[in-house]
Parts: C-alpha cells; structure tokens; sequence
C-alpha cells in the first residue's frame, strides 16, 4: 500500500483537544511506554528535546519518573502548545521543567550537540519528508547522548488498518478512529525507514513493537539503572503494555 501522507501540523483547537483525549485512552499505554522506556535508557540529569510534543502527557510522565531531566518540548501548533501548557499545570510540573517552545523539527532552534538525548513520539508520520528531521536529530544530540523516535508503522494494506482502528481503538470517538486511521496510513513502511536513516547517516537500531509500532534507538555511552518505581496500571492496561514492548 502506498503512503497518504496527512497534513503536517495538528493546528486547530478541535484537533488538539481530540488528540489530548485519545491519549487518555489506548494512547495511555503508549504514553506511559514511552516514558518507561526513556528511563530505562538511564539519563538521569540533564537536557531532553521532545520533537512534537503534542499535549506534553509523555514529556509530564518522563520528568516525574527523571526528577534530573529537563525538557524542550518543541511544536508546530499553537493550539497543541496551549493544551500542553495547561496539561502541565494540571499535573502539577515543577516550573522550568517542561519549556515549551514553537518550532519545526525540521529547523530546530538549538546549538549542535546541545540534548542529552532526542525523542520523538507519533510524528514522524506527520513529516513530507523526515530527512531533514533526522539530520537535525543528529546535529542537536550529543555525541554520547540517547535518541528514541517512536512511531507508527503503515499496515500491509487498507483493510488491515481499518481492522487496527477497530481492534485497538477501542472505545474511540469515529473522530478519533479517523484520525488514528489516517495517521497508519501516512506511516512510514520498513524500507522508507532503512531509507530514510541512510539518507540521513543516522545510526541508530530499528526496534518493532507488537504489530502497530517501531523504534528508532540509540542507547547513551553512560548509562545508570534506574530503582524507579512506575506508576501502576490497572491489570488489562499493565498486560497490554507488556505485550507492547516485550523485549524492551
Ligand atoms: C500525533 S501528535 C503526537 C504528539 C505527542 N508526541 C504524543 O505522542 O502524544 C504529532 C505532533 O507533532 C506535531 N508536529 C508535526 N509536524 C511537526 C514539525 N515539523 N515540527 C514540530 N512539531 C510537529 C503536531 O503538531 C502534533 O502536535
């Protein structure tokens, strides 16, 4: 099946709401993944650039669960920026934690080797073109520092996706299920992927998750193991999240 790429920024407000809302129901156990596997990569201090943002859930769970961590949670969207300013002082976010800032992943606004480590969740399949992302990645990461772009994967064919945003968009909006549909569909397939790293000399490991997912990984030169204590789901979410990043 060929990409339908979808438009690049979530800009309305309707969208963004509708987006904070997914998160709190499937996309909770990616979130929450997510920010599970940041900390096992052992960053404990220092600075973190989230690429897309989006309603900062993932960014809030990361700098509770890494006290030590900063965050530059960058985004094309207003209204996304807006929604991710009152989420973190919902959660009650320390100040200075969380620095929201608007700006194309594309074009970052940053010194090189300025991160301790780059992540990036659900928005690669935004981008036209991810070259110039990944070359930005690259140039702004430190030499020793983490890199984690998690993302869809496009299934084989139509009906394949349809039959994901039935099966894993449980309880979603028909909203919601279109905007989950369209998103798989303007994802990237292994090979853009293989292609895309190449083209941008980024070096890093492609890891898959169940069947809905993929990772793009480079784990720190220094790493600390991590006695966190993550939050705990209830037993369905906990089992779903397990089979979501077994091996991780
Ligand atoms: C599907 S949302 C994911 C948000 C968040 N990462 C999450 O997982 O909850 C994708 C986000 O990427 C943002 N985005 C798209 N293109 C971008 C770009 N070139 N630079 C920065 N942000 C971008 C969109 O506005 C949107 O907020």
């Amino acid at each position: 099946m060929k990409r339908i790429p979808e438009p690049e920024s979530m800009d309305t407000m309707e969208e963004a709401i509708e987006l904070d809302k997914m998160c709190q129901k499937y996309i909770y156990i990616l979130d929450e993944a997510m920010a599970r596997s940041v900390t096992r990569m052992g960053i404990r201090t220092g600075k973190v650039l989230e690429i897309g943002i989006g309603p900062a859930r993932i960014a809030s769970k990361i700098v509770s669960y890494n006290p030590g961590l900063t965050v530059f949670g960058i985004d094309l969207s207003e209204s996304m920026l807006k929604i991710a300013k009152e989420n973190i002082k919902k959660f009650n976010i320390e100040k200075g934690k969380i620095n929201l800032i608007r700006a194309d992943g594309k074009r970052l606004p940053f010194r090189d080797n300025t991160f301790d480590l780059v992540l990036s969740h659900n928005m690669l399949h935004h981008i036209p073109d991810p070259v110039p992302l990944l070359k930005e990645v690259k140039r702004v990461v430190r030499q020793d520092g983490g890199i984690l772009i998690r993302d869809l994967i496009r299934p084989p064919n139509k009906f394949i996706a349809r039959l994901y945003s039935y099966m894993f968009g449980l309880g979603y909006t028909k909203k919601m299920r279109k905007l989950y549909y369209e998103s798989m569909l303007a994802a990237f397939s292994r090979d853009e992927i293989k292609k895309m790293l190449k083209d941008a000399g980024l070096d890093v490991n492609i890891k898959s998750h169940f069947l809905t997912h993929y990772s793009l990984e480079r784990l720190p030169v220094k790493r600390e193991t991590s006695k966190t204590q993550f939050n705990r789901l209830d037993p369905f979410r906990e089992l779903s999240l397990s089979f979501y990043v077994s091996g991780n």
